[in-house]
């Protein structure tokens, strides 16, 4: 197995295996993954900061993560912004890293990869917190995940605008 970033260029080429990877990973539609390759990954080169690795076996891509600097005008920022301010986390947003996806396929779950991306992002951000949104069930996979890597709970039972399943925003702080 090999983690390495891709550069942008590799990410659009690249845009068919990657959102195959995360329809799989979540057992999505056609329809969501193309959804995903023609917005999600087709607008990633605009945000600053972005950042994606892959792991490979051999030279097939089994899973990757992406993110990009957490910027207030954002949309994900400012969904989650408020709630954190309210809650007296506002510090976490500043010079934060907004970690988006992180999807390995089904196959190749339980072999350390999602591990190994995981600190592969942490060697290659220099920014004090990293945020992401996961699900609110304290058994998923993801979760369990985050909180060994030392990812805190942040917003749990945090519910987007017209989504009925509550969410958890958790955050990491660079340690040191
Ligand atoms: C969540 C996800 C990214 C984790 O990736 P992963 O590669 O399976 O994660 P890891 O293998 O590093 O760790 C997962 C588990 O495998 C175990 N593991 C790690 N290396 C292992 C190995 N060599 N052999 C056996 N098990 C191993 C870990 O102990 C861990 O166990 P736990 O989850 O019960 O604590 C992946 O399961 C996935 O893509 N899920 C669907 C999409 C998703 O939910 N994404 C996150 C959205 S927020």
């Amino acid at each position: 197995m090999t983690i390495r970033a891709l550069e942008t260029s590799e990410v659009l080429r690249r845009a068919d295996e990657i959102a195959r990877v995360f329809q799989r990973a979540f057992g999505y539609s056609d329809e969501r993954r193309e959804h995903f390759r023609d917005t999600r990954l087709a607008y990633l080169p605009l945000y600053d900061g972005a950042l994606t690795l892959g792991a490979f076996d051999h030279d097939r891509l089994v899973g990757f993560v992406y993110g990009f600097d957490y910027q207030p005008e954002h949309w994900w920022p400012q969904q989650v912004g408020p709630a954190l301010v309210r809650a007296g986390h506002a510090g976490w947003t500043e010079d934060a890293f907004e970690l988006n996806e992180l999807e390995i396929l089904p196959e190749h779950q339980g072999k350390g990869h999602g591990t190994a991306l995981l600190r592969g992002l942490f060697e290659r951000t220099a920014h004090r917190h990293i945020l992401l949104s996961t699900t609110a069930d304290p058994a998923d996979r993801a979760k369990v995940l985050y909180r060994r890597l030392g990812f805190v709970d942040l917003l749990p039972g945090f519910r987007y605008a017209g989504v009925t399943e509550p969410a958890t925003i958790m955050g990491r702080r660079r340690p040191g």
